[in-house]
Parts: C-alpha cells; structure tokens; sequence
C-alpha cells in the first residue's frame, strides 16, 4: 500500500480537503487548521469512526485491559474520554471497530503552527484484538487520511521504546525510527522510561 487509499474509503462529512489534497509529493507547508474533523474509514472488517453514546464507557473498559494499562497508564474517566472522543481543533479520538465491535481507540492530534505543521498518532486495541495486524490496519488508514486529505506531509508517534509490538506495528507501516528520548514518559509503576520518537513522511505510507 503506498499513500493512494488502495481501495480504502475515506470520508469526513465537513471536512475540508488540506491544501496538499492533490498535490501528494511535496509538502503542505503554510496549511491552515481547520476545525477538529472526525472522518470514517473503512478497510476490509476494520472501521474507525467517530464516538456514539455508550463508547467512552466500553473504550475506558478496554484502556483498563492490563495490555493496555501497561503502555497507556490507568484510565481516563469516562468523561475525559468522552471529551477526547469530541475533540477540539488539536486533535480527536475515533473508534476502531472491527467486524461492528468496538476494538479500541485511535486519535490524531495536529500541531497547525505553519512552521512546524504535523500530526501525531495513537492507538490501543483490545487484547483479544492485538496481533492479528489489525493495528497495522488503523495505522495505516489513519495515517493515509491525514497524509492525503488532512494534507499533512508529516505524521509522528512515539511508542515506549520498550513496546516492541507498537515499534513492529508501526515499522511494518513506514514508519521509521528518529531516536530515544531519555526517561520521556512516566510508566505505571511511576519511573519514568525512555520513548521512541518514530515518524513518517509523505510517500513512505506501506501496508501490511
Ligand atoms: C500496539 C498495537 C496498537 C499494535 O497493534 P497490533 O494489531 O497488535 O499489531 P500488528 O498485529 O499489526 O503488528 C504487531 C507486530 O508486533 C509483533 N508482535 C506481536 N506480539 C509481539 C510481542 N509480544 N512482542 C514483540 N512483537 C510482537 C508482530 O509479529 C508484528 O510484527 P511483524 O509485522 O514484524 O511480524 C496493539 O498491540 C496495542 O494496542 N497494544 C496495547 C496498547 C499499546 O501498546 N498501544 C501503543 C502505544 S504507543
């Protein structure tokens, strides 16, 4: 898969193509923001989607999963998660469903100064949703949107060095490697551990 939507469909109702929609191979420097967009992607059995009623309470059962817990830190409350699920102009959460059921969390956040114009990705799946290169699958998909009609031409991430599935997932996707941050985040157990900072230019978007 490369940045074309190989067959992925992407729509955001209100959504405002960026200004690099349709010029894939350079950069979209000076894009403005626009409003917080929560787009619906499909591919295959895979969706993400914008939050429904009851989703930030079955979202906060899965951040509690200790597969989750462990990378993620203890759960929000449900209102925070509902307010994430909102979004605002820096960001969103979406749900990942697959096969109708809610799998887990997805969000995009923006940085929209002009000079440093970017967005930044984070997942969690459920454990009985992970390995089965389902996080590859909302990866990429999310990625592709924010590459293509978001019109980003940079997307970070920023696993805990530590987390070899997420650094795998994310590598299997394009993503490459940009460096430690020492002691960047705190863990669960309150020490804090080093962070990879991962990221990903227009053009390099693979698929599983
Ligand atoms: C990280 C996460 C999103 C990855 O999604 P996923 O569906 O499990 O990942 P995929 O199946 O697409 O790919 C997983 C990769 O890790 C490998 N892997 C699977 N289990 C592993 C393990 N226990 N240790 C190391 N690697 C592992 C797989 O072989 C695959 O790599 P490959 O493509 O090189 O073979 C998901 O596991 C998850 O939500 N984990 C809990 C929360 C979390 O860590 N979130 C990320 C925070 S940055």
């Amino acid at each position: 898969m490369n940045q074309g939507n190989g067959g992925r469909q992407m729509t955001a109702p209100g959504d405002q193509p960026g200004p690099g929609a349709g010029a894939q191979d350079r950069p979209a420097a000076g894009a403005q923001a626009g409003p917080a967009a929560r787009p619906v992607l499909t591919a295959g059995r895979l969706r993400i989607r914008p939050g429904q009623p009851g989703d930030a309470a079955r979202l906060r059962v899965i951040r509690a999963e200790p597969s989750v817990a462990r990378w993620w830190g203890e759960p929000d409350e449900e209102t925070a998660i509902e307010a994430d699920l909102a979004g605002d102009s820096s960001g969103v959460l979406l749900v990942i469903e697959i096969g109708g059921q809610v799998a887990g969390g997805i969000q995009y956040h923006e940085e929209n100064d002009p000079k440093f114009r970017h967005a930044g990705i984070d997942i969690y799946l459920g454990g009985g949703f992970q390995g089965q290169g389902a996080g590859r699958q909302a990866t990429a998909l999310l990625a592709g949107w924010l590459l293509g009609p978001r019109g980003h031409h940079r997307i970070t991430i920023d696993p805990a060095a530590a987390n070899e599935q997420a650094v795998r997932c994310y590598a299997a996707v394009g993503f490459r490697p940009v460096g430690v941050m020492r002691q960047y985040e705190c863990g669960p157990d309150g020490t804090f551990r080093d962070g990879l900072l991962m990221d990903l230019l227009r053009g390099e978007l693979t698929g599983p």
